[in-house]
C-alpha cells in the first residue's frame, strides 16, 4: 500500500466528540491521508510503519477554530470606543472607517492584516463582512482563496438609514451585489471561498433591497448572513420599518433568503418566539460573540436555552465591536457569559461547560464550511499545535491545558498551523 501521501503527527490529541464530550488522546498518533483525518492510535498500525513521526511530545493538537462573525474592516479599529453602546459606536468610529475601504490600496493594506491575524489565531474558518464596496470586498475574497481559508465573504448592503459617505442607492447596491456573487461563485477550482448576502441589518435596507436580496438569493443558491436582535433598540428600530413582520428573522424569511446557504445571524440577544421558531425551522445558525456583547450591546445570548430548543450555535469574534481575534478567547468568554445569564436569569438559563463552549468555537462553527472542527475520521487535517501550557511547580491534564489556552493563552501558544494537511507559513 503506498504511503506517499501519509503524514503521522504526535502529541496529546483533543477534539469534540459530542456537544458534551472530548474525546481526549494522550500520547497518541494522529494519521493524516490526502489532508484528512485518517485516525488517531495508541501506537502506530502496521501499515504506516515506514512514515517518518512529526513529534510534538506532550503538546496539544487541536482542530482549527471558526469565526461565524468578523468584520473585516472593523479590524484595526478593535479596541476602540469600547464604552459606547451600539448605535452611538456605529456613527461615531465603525461607519467613518468603513467609508475608507472606497479606496482599494487602504483595503489591501487592512486585509491583508486581518488574513495573517486570523491564521496567527488559528481560525481557518470564518464569515467576514467586508463594507459596501466592490473592489475592497473582490480584494479579501482573493486573499483567502490565496491562502486555501475557508471562508464566507459579503459585500455590505445599505441603502437607508445609514450616512451619506457610506450608503448606496438601492439599484446600485443590487446590482454591484449580483455582480458580487455571480462574479465569485465558482470562480476557482478548488476553492473553499463563497460569496454571502449581507444586508447589514434590518434598519439599514428598504424593503426593495430585501426583495432584490430575496431574487438573487434564489438565482445564485447564496446564503445569508446579518445582525438579529442585538439590541432592544435595534429590534425596535427593525419593527418600525418592517412593521408588517413579526419579527427581525421573519423579514428575512418571507424575503426568501433562508433556503440555499447558510443563513448566519449574529448575537440573537433578544429573539422573540417567532424568531426561535424560524431559525429552527430553517436551520439557521445563531452566532454567539460573547466580547461584543459585553463591549457594545447590552444583554446576553440565551445561548444555552437555544441550543437546548436545538438551534444551531457557533462563536464569532465580531471584531470590531469584539476586540480580540482569538476564538479561544470567544470559548472562554462564553463560559463566563454564560454564567452570568444564569446568575441574573435562573429559571430559563444554565451555564455552559468548557467543554460545549468549545465545541460551539471548533464543530458548531465548521459545520457551515464542510468537514472541518473535528478529527473524526474523513475530517480536513486543519488543526494547531499548542504548546508552553504549564507554569513551573503546576502540572495539568491535556484537558486542563486546553483550557488554560481559552482562558490564559495567546498566539505564542500556537506552535504550528495546520491547513489541508499542509504547514502554514506566517509572513
Ligand atoms: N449592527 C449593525 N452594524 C453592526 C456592526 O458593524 N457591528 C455590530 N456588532 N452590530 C452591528
Ligand atoms: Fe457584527
Amino acid at each position: 500500500m503506498s504511503t506517499k501521501n501519509v503524514q503521522i503527527y504526535h502529541g496529546d490529541i483533543i477534539y469534540s466528540k459530542s456537544k458534551t464530550e472530548f474525546s481526549v488522546n494522550p500520547d497518541s498518533y494522529l494519521v493524516v491521508k490526502e489532508e484528512k483525518v485518517e485516525g488517531i492510535y495508541p501506537v502506530i498500525p502496521e501499515e504506516y510503519k515506514e512514515v517518518p513521526v512529526t513529534d510534538y511530545g506532550r503538546n496539544l493538537i487541536i482542530p482549527a477554530f471558526s469565526d461565524l462573525h468578523i468584520h473585516a474592516s472593523q479590524f484595526v479599529q478593535r479596541g476602540v470606543g469600547m464604552d459606547c453602546l451600539l448605535f452611538d459606536w456605529l456613527n461615531t468610529y465603525t461607519f467613518p472607517q468603513e467609508s475608507n475601504f472606497k479606496d482599494p490600496e487602504y483595503a489591501k493594506l487592512i486585509y491583508d492584516q486581518v488574513v495573517q491575524e486570523l491564521l496567527r489565531h488559528g481560525t481557518m474558518h470564518a464569515s467576514l463582512f467586508t463594507t459596501i464596496h466592490y473592489d475592497a470586498s473582490d480584494y479579501l475574497f482573493r486573499a483567502f482563496e490565496k491562502h486555501g481559508m475557508y471562508g464566507y465573504i459579503g459585500k455590505v448592503n445599505m441603502d437607508q438609514n445609514s450616512p451619506d459617505f457610506l450608503c448606496e442607492t438601492t439599484e446600485d447596491s443590487l446590482k454591484e451585489t449580483e455582480r458580487f456573487v455571480y462574479e465569485h461563485t465558482g470562480r476557482t477550482a478548488g476553492s473553499h471561498v463563497k460569496p454571502i448576502l449581507t444586508p447589514r441589518f434590518a434598519p439599514t435596507c428598504s424593503h426593495k433591497m430585501m426583495e432584490g436580496l430575496g431574487k438573487i438569493a434564489k438565482k445564485y443558491q447564496c446564503g445569508l448572513q446579518t445582525h438579529l436582535s442585538e439590541s432592544r433598540e435595534e429590534v425596535k428600530f427593525a419593527l418600525e420599518m418592517f412593521p408588517e413582520f413579526e419579527s427581525d428573522a421573519q423579514i428575512y424569511e418571507k424575503y426568501g433568503m433562508l433556503e440555499y446557504g447558510p443563513s448566519i445571524f449574529a448575537h440573537v440577544i433578544f429573539p422573540n418566539e417567532k424568531d426561535l421558531e424560524i431559525l429552527k425551522a430553517t436551520g439557521s445558525m445563531a452566532v454567539h460573540c460573547p466580547d461584543a456583547t459585553v463591549n457594545i450591546t447590552a444583554g446576553l445570548m440565551p445561548a444555552a436555552a437555544m441550543w437546548e430548543q436545538d438551534i444551531n450555535i457557533s462563536l464569532g469574534s465580531d471584531i470590531g465591536g469584539g476586540h480580540h481575534a482569538g476564538i479561544y478567547h470567544q470559548i472562554a468568554r462564553t463560559v463566563q457569559a454564560s454564567k452570568m445569564k444564569e446568575f441574573y436569569e435562573p429559571e430559563e438559563n444554565r451555564r455552559l461547560t468548557f467543554q460545549e463552549a468549545f465545541y460551539l468555537g471548533t464543530v458548531g462553527g465548521g459545520s457551515c464550511f464542510g468537514k472541518v472542527g473535528s478529527f473524526e475520521p474523513g475530517y480536513q487535517f486543519n488543526a494547531l499545535v499548542l504548546g508552553n501550557l504549564e507554569d513551573k511547580g503546576f502540572e495539568l491534564t491535556p484537558e486542563e491545558r486546553l483550557e488554560k489556552f481559552c482562558y490564559a493563552g495567546d498566539d505564542r501558544n500556537i506552535l504550528e498551523r495546520f491547513l489541508d494537511g499542509k504547514k502554514v507559513v506566517l509572513n
